[in-house]
């Protein structure tokens, strides 16, 4: 169809088409079928992030590009946009205003950036490769003798959360309530009380590092030259605990369930030679674990590629769409990281490196030990988790020979 240009993007167009809808079970089940729809609308598509909430979602590659490199049109904070939210609206949690680098613009963000990177920047990948051996070795003894196993549950799930408690030198008691706060943040329930648990913690690690600094994150960022205070500490940490564990889940856990379903992958894997690095690019073209983020906030409406976007009305990025716009498919996926999973931009991902070491070197841990794995049921019945933000699996279970 053709796509009229002077048109908003509110999705109650001439053609009468319905906004997106990126909620529910039938987009978890097969958000590629909502993304292939929404291609009608050319690289802008009206889509709602739950009932009643507007969003206009970025699905061309190109178009995602220029939105993430220009921070002036298209500035982060949603202040403004959920004062007419409810609070109990279930994306409210992943889309509100944090003091933290995520939601901050100009010279605020480039402040709280730099301890970030400077700090990550510092830590060893000998030592990062150290840290998810022992989190993988330990993870897999506790159910290598059962013969089956839920790899969400029992390893994709727990392994980042393990290896940023060793990054961060988060003591395990510190650790389980970051945890709980961080899970009811993500699952968009009972936000309030999941808020108040995480806010205490972070404090409690900020507080206990500052009195006893060592070679880890936390303390890099305390001793920054930008002497971040202890509210702004307490946030970023926060958002390095939620931007580091959940996406991290879902590149193990789609990495594995790739490699274990696809015949291209697959067929190598108990012969010594695992292509685990050609899973995750494949999977960062296809599947990212951030599927839709990066949201922008237009402080007024804003002329983009000839539409109109309506001033506080979300403008969020499909990465999984653009990297799959038609108009521009890779010849080559394999070692082509051309990909958006990571974003660009003034808030690309500052751990591209890190991430990518910390899952393959999960993936490897795993299938070294238990090379003769399968998936214990078809890939078509495996379940996803529902929400716009996240491509994650419910479950994946395996079986292997008891060891
Ligand atoms: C597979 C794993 C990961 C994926 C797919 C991923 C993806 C992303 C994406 C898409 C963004 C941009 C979000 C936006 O523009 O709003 C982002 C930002 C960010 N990521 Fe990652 N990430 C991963 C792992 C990590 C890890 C391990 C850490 C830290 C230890 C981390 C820390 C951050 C931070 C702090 C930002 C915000 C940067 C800023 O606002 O300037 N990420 N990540």
């Amino acid at each position: 169809m053709t796509v009229d240009r002077t048109r908003p993007v509110d999705g109650a167009g001439a053609d009468g088409t319905e906004p997106g809808r990126l909620y529910g079970p039938e987009f978890a089940a097969d958000p590629r079928r909502v993304y292939a729809a929404l291609r009608a609308h050319g690289d802008l598509a009206p889509v709602e992030l739950a009932p009643g909430i507007p969003a206009t979602l970025v699905i061309g590659y190109d178009a995602a590009l220029e939105v993430m490199r220009d921070a002036g049109r298209f500035p982060r904070d949603g202040s403004r946009w959920q004062q007419d939210v409810p609070a109990d609206c279930p994306v409210l949690p992943m889309l509100m205003y944090r003091p933290n680098t995520l939601s901050a613009n100009g010279p605020v963000h480039a402040r709280l950036r730099s301890v970030i990177t400077d700090s990550l920047d510092r830590v060893d990948t000998g030592a990062l490769r150290g840290h998810v051996e022992t989190a993988a070795a330990r993870l897999v003894d506790a159910f290598a003798a059962d013969g089956e196993a839920d790899l969400i549950g029992q390893y994709a799930r727990v392994l980042p959360l393990l290896v940023f408690n060793e990054l961060f030198g988060c003591p395990p008691e510190i650790g389980d309530r970051l945890v709980e706060g961080m899970s009811g943040i993500f699952d968009g329930t009972s936000a309030e009380e999941a808020n108040a648990v995480l806010n205490r913690a972070t404090r409690d690690l900020v507080a206990h590092k500052r009195a006893t600094p060592g070679a880890d994150v936390t303390s890099w960022m305390i001793g920054h030259p930008a002497e971040l205070d202890d509210d702004e500490m307490a946030e970023q940490i926060a958002l390095l605990l939620g931007a580091g564990t959940e996406p991290e889940q879902n590149l193990i856990a789609n990495g594995l369930r790739l490699l274990l379903s696809d015949d291209r992958f697959g067929g190598d894997l108990s012969g010594g030679s695992l292509p685990i690095e050609d899973a995750l690019d494949e999977i960062l073209w296809t599947d990212p674990p951030m599927a839709n983020f990066g949201a922008t906030f237009p402080r007024q409406d804003v002329e983009f590629r000839g539409r109109v976007l309506p001033a506080h009305r979300p403008v969020v990025i499909s990465y999984a769409a653009a990297n799959t716009d038609p108009s521009r498919t890779p010849h080559q996926r394999t070692g082509n990281r051309a990909h958006l999973a990571f974003a660009a931009g003034a808030h690309t991902c500052p751990a591209k490196g890190h991430a990518r070491l910390i899952a393959s070197a999960a993936i490897e841990m795993l299938l070294d030990r238990l090379p003769d794995m399968e998936l214990a049921v078809p890939p078509d019945e495996l379940e996803w988790r529902p929400g716009p933000f996240h491509r994650a699996l419910v479950a994946l279970p395996v079986r292997f020979p008891q060891q």
